[in-house]
């Protein structure tokens, strides 16, 4: 037992050890907060090592096969509590209990004086994650079954909100759970896609603080507009697309464009890192409303049917815009991976020209990226003209305005 002990903490110290060399980790208050809790105890039944790899670990599953539940990948759990930014004695909700390790690893950061209370939709989720906090003794984490949209007001006001579970928009009770100067962090969709945003409450405003990419969570249940933006093109769902507005897509003809041959055109873009290709990916995805997203998941020997922009593991991704029946997406040239080419699938050239032009855009503007990104979410009753909203974007949300410019 003594010798199963010692290799668990072997392999959290391992785990940690990563999380910090690359730079998920980067404050002293959250690597102690994940030395000091033992991920095993929140996934009993799987092994060690996939327990302790940097991985996000599915634990429920639907009856179509969709992930339920699961315990999310540490860097990303790591990068969000470093936006949340909580302090000792400081009280706290989360949205999606899950396994409870985020609840576990929040109560350690705001310690006895503090307070976390943690919600999820399933009985037996809930039931689980109490067990799993008893066994790595956080007993004062409260685990509530409540849909997450309510928030839980009988132990607010809060000093600090977090989703582990994508949200379609910003629910009113969030907002009014918080304290002034509070801040939430979620993955919020902005048209289509998530970001993982921390937001700081002034008021009936909340104005982004840091904007995170490379996040996908499980959608919030039982809420409008939750599932809305993703449609897979294939029955095992190797092939997805996110949209603004899934009742344009025909998967079929998705499909048939994707098969065709297609042009090639430069983008007439230089030197493009991977860091700036998220960047480009939100100024596209918050300029133009056709904007769309591919992810494919590649089988072993088949050659894959999106152009390659990104790739990593089996999977590759792009983006572009879809008007309905042409395609121009973005890939890597093969020749010189630092630039970029439009490949147009589908008849006319106006879609491709639309897109050259988002790029020449982004790029004259000095290729901003989310650090320059604010995001400003307004309740709906706000008047927009009564905002300095300039030559802002505004995403209209069913309970709140976002306003998005760049610095
Ligand atoms: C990615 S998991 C959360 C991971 C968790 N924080 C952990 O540390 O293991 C997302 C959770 O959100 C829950 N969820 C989905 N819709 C919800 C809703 N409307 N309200 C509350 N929880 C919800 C799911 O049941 C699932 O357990």
């Amino acid at each position: 037992m003594e010798g199963s002990a010692d290799t668990a903490k072997g392999w959290l110290e391992k785990l940690v050890d990563g999380l910090v060399e690359k730079g998920a980790i980067q404050s002293a208050t959250v690597e102690g907060a994940f030395r000091r809790v033992a991920r095993h105890h929140f996934l009993p039944d799987a092994p060690l090592e996939q327990v302790y790899g940097d991985n996000a670990v599915t634990t429920k599953v639907g009856a179509a096969g969709q992930a339920l539940s699961s315990s999310t990948q540490p860097s990303i759990m790591a990068g969000m509590l470093e936006q949340l930014q909580l302090k000792a004695g400081q009280r706290v909700l989360e949205i999606g209990a899950g396994t409870g390790y985020n609840a576990a690893l929040m109560a350690e950061i705001v310690g006895p004086q503090g307070a976390v209370v943690t919600l999820d939709v399933d009985e037996d989720i809930v039931a689980g994650a109490r067990a799993h906090l008893a066994a790595s003794g956080h007993t004062a984490v409260q685990v509530v079954r409540r849909d997450g949209a309510l928030g839980y007001a009988e132990a607010g006001p809060y000093d600090g909100i977090i989703l582990t579970v994508g949200a379609p928009d910003i629910a009113p009770a969030w907002r009014e759970q918080l304290t002034e100067g509070g801040r939430i962090v979620l993955p919020l969709v902005l048209r289509s896609r998530q970001r993982s945003i921390a937001f700081d409450k002034r008021g009936d405003v909340l104005t982004s603080a840091s904007i995170r990419s490379g996040i996908v969570f499980i959608p919030l249940r039982d809420t409008p507009g939750a599932s809305e933006n993703v449609v897979p093109l294939v029955d095992d769902s190797s092939l997805v697309i996110e949209v603004a507005d899934t009742a344009r897509i025909d998967a079929g003809d998705v499909l048939r464009l994707l098969g065709l041959a297609g042009s090639r055109v430069d983008a007439g873009l230089r030197d493009v890192g991977p860091e700036e290709i998220a960047a480009l990916a939100t100024w596209l995805e918050l300029h133009d409303a056709d904007f769309c997203h591919f992810f494919e998941r590649i089988s072993e020997g088949a050659g894959g049917r999106v152009p390659r922009l990104v790739e990593f593991d089996v999977f590759r991704s792009t983006f572009g815009l879809y008007s309905g029946e042409t395609l121009a997406l973005l890939r890597r040239s093969p020749d010189a991976p630092g630039e970029l080419q439009v490949v147009q699938l589908g008849p006319g050239g106006s879609v491709a020209e639309r897109l050259t032009s988002h790029l020449a855009a982004w790029d004259a503007a000095g290729r901003p990226g989310n650090e320059r990104l604010r995001v400003r979410a307004f309740p709906l009753d706000v008047a927009l003209s009564d905002v300095d909203a300039g030559s802002a974007v505004v995403v209209r949300k069913r309970s709140s305005q976002l306003v998005c410019d760049w610095t």
